[in-house]
This record gives structure tokens, sequence and C-alpha cells, in this order.
């Protein structure tokens, strides 16, 4: 049987920090409020000409690097984010083409803060049937180009940031599952309610912002990554205690102790970076894999739980052998 095996994990932050202590002084906030409700000490911000594939890049070329591959080797490309350096082409062909690789399939995804575990799901398909071989497999994000600066509701929690894996066929054991779902019906509760086709000229002008009901998203938040933590368990047969490390989406701490209180996970367990950078996105997983990797946490042969909920609602998980 043909599994998908991570092989190779980085992850980029671009330079420019903003603590909780620069927002005190551009809204009514506090950093003690944000710490207690979020677990957000710090978020990085790109620079004015730095892109979403700029960080996507920088993650890539650590992954691939982790992993001993070069451009040659890579046969598919795909990108999750939800800020896109151009309308067209996708992210994923301008990395291509920064990549020097040529002709392999290159897409992106778009299912917010789920993108990660989507683009994952997706690569594990094309590997297992045999439609590809070594995939680049990215969560990258601009989020402070569609944040409203001025809000405090939203602004606290964002941050940009890439996280990469390379993804290699092999026998031996890698993905074993992925869950994704959705639920379009919630898509007002989190949202930029403009786009291209609606309000293209406030898109260009930099008027499009995110714009969320705080509390309701965490409610279905907590509820629905506990069903779909249960819904994995289950499909493989194993019992949570199985499970070396949780990787979750880091969009705040309270979710993520609810999901691991709903595992039974000790926190030490739980690989937790919301801290350092804030809820970026597509990118937040890989990010996180990718420092406990580094730091010598996770190590072949873990037992990985990735989870993730995200605007659409969009939400998913995967179960892997490290
Ligand atoms: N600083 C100070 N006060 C604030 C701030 C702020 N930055 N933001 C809101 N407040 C105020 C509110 O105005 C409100 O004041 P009021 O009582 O006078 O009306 C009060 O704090 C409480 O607001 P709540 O929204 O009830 O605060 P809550 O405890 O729910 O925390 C938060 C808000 C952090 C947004 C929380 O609801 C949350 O994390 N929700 C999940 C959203 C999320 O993570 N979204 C990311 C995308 S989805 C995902 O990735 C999971």
């Amino acid at each position: 049987m043909t599994y998908a095996r991570i092989t190779g994990t980085g992850g980029c932050l671009p330079e420019k920090i903003l603590t909780n202590h620069d927002l005190e002084k551009m809204v009514e906030t506090t950093d003690e409020w944000i710490q207690e409700r979020t677990g957000i000490k710090k978020r990085h911000v790109a620079g004015p000409e730095e892109t979403t594939c700029d960080l996507a890049e920088r993650a890539a070329r650590r992954a691939m690097e982790m992993a001993g591959r070069g451009s040659a080797d890579i046969d598919l490309i795909i990108v999750a984010t939800t800020t896109p350096d151009r309308v067209f082409p996708s992210t994923a062909c301008l990395l291509q083409k920064r990549l020097e690789i040529h002709g392999c399939a290159a897409f992106d995804v778009q299912a917010v803060c789920t993108g990660f575990v989507y683009a994952l799901g997706v690569a594990d398909r094309f590997i297992r049937t045999g439609g590809a071989k070594c995939a680049l497999v990215v969560g990258a994000e601009t989020l402070s180009r569609i944040v409203d600066w001025t809000d405090r509701t939203t602004c606290v929690l964002f941050g940009d940031g890439a996280g990469a894996v390379v993804l290699e066929a092999s026998e031996e054991q890698g993905i074993l599952s992925t869950h994704l779902h959705a639920d379009g019906r919630f898509d007002n509760l989190l949202h930029v309610p403009k786009g291209v086709s609606t309000a293209y000229s406030e898109v260009l002008a930099g008027e499009a912002y995110i714009e969320m009901k705080g509390n309701e998203v965490f409610k279905v938040a907590v509820n629905t990554l506990g069903r779909i933590v249960d819904e994995t368990l289950e499909y493989n047969d194993i019992d949570q205690a199985e499970i070396d490390w949780l990787i979750p989406h880091q969009a705040n701490i309270r979710i993520i102790q609810a999901t691991a209180r709903k595992l039974k996970m000790p926190m030490d367990r739980v690989v937790v970076t919301v801290g350092e950078h804030g809820n970026t996105s597509a990118a937040s997983i890989p990010l996180a894999l990718d420092v406990a990797v580094r730091d010598g946490r996770v190590r072949p042969g873990d037992l990985l739980m990735m989870e993730a909920f995200g605007g659409g609602f969009t939400w998913g998980s995967a179960l892997l052998r490290f």
C-alpha cells in the first residue's frame, strides 16, 4: 500500500513584529485582554513589498532542504491561501516559477483556516492514487492586508506567515486519513464581505476586511472540532491515548484547550504557537508542525492529529504517522 509521508517541513514568519503593546497604541485594547482571551502575545506582519508568495517560497525551500529534495523532484504543488498575490495566476503557479519547477500541476486551495488540511487531503489522494510522488504542500497568508486595523475585535487576532511540507509516496505509514467538511450556511459569521465580482473597486482600494461574530464562531468551532476529533478516532479505530501530538489550527488558546480537553490530552502534548504569531490561517498548522519538528518534540514514528476550523465554515482533520 502506498502512503503519503511528510519528509520535510519549513516555516517562515515576516521580520516585522507587532506586539500587543504596539496594538494598545492603535486601538482601545490591552495586552492583558488579548492574552487572557486569545493567548496571543505578538504577530508578524509582512512588509509593504512582501507577498504571500515570498513567504511561501521561503517556507517551501526550507521544507525541501529538510527532505533533501530539489526542484526536479517535485511533481505537484498545492498552496492553501486566502490572500493570493494576484487574482490569477494562482500563488502555486507563481511559486512554481520561483522554484524553477516546470510542467507539474500547481493550484491553490481556498478553505481559509482549514486550507492546509484541505491541501494535505488533496495531495494525499493524488499520492495514494499514483498521481504524484513528491508534492509540495504550502499554507501561506498575508492576512494583515485584509485586517481592519481600526477594529479591535479582529485586528488583535491575525498575523502573516507560511508553512510547508514535502509529502512523498512511501511504503511506510504516513497520512492515515483526512476528513474534510464545510457548511456554507455559516458564511456571514466569519467573512470578508467583498470580492472581485461584487466590489472590485473596494478590493482594489484595500477596503475589503475580515468581519467576524467572534462569540458565535467560538462556540461553533469548539463543538465542531470536538466532533471531528471523534470522527477521526472512530474512522481509524484508535484510542485518543495513542496520539502523541495534537497539532491544532492556532486561532485561540481557549479553542485549543477545549479540543485538548475533549481528547483528554495534557497540554504538554499539544503544540501551541499561537502566542508567537496569532492566527495565520492556512499557515498555522504547518508553522506549528515545523517548530515542533525542529525543536525535537515531534519525532519519526509519532502519531499526529491535526485539526482546523475556519471561514465557510470549513473544518477538517488529518491523522498521520510522522
Ligand atoms: N480589547 C479589549 N476589549 C475587546 C476587544 C479587544 N481587542 N475586542 C472585543 N472587546 C470587548 C467587546 O467589545 C466586549 O465588550 P462589551 O462587553 O462592552 O460589549 C467584550 O470585550 C467581550 O467581547 P466578546 O466578543 O464577548 O469576547 P470573547 O471572550 O468572546 O472574546 C474573541 C472575543 C477573542 C474574538 C473570541 O470570541 C474568539 O476567539 N472567537 C473565535 C474567533 C476566531 O478565533 N476566529 C478566527 C477564525 S476562525 C478560527 O480560526 C477558529
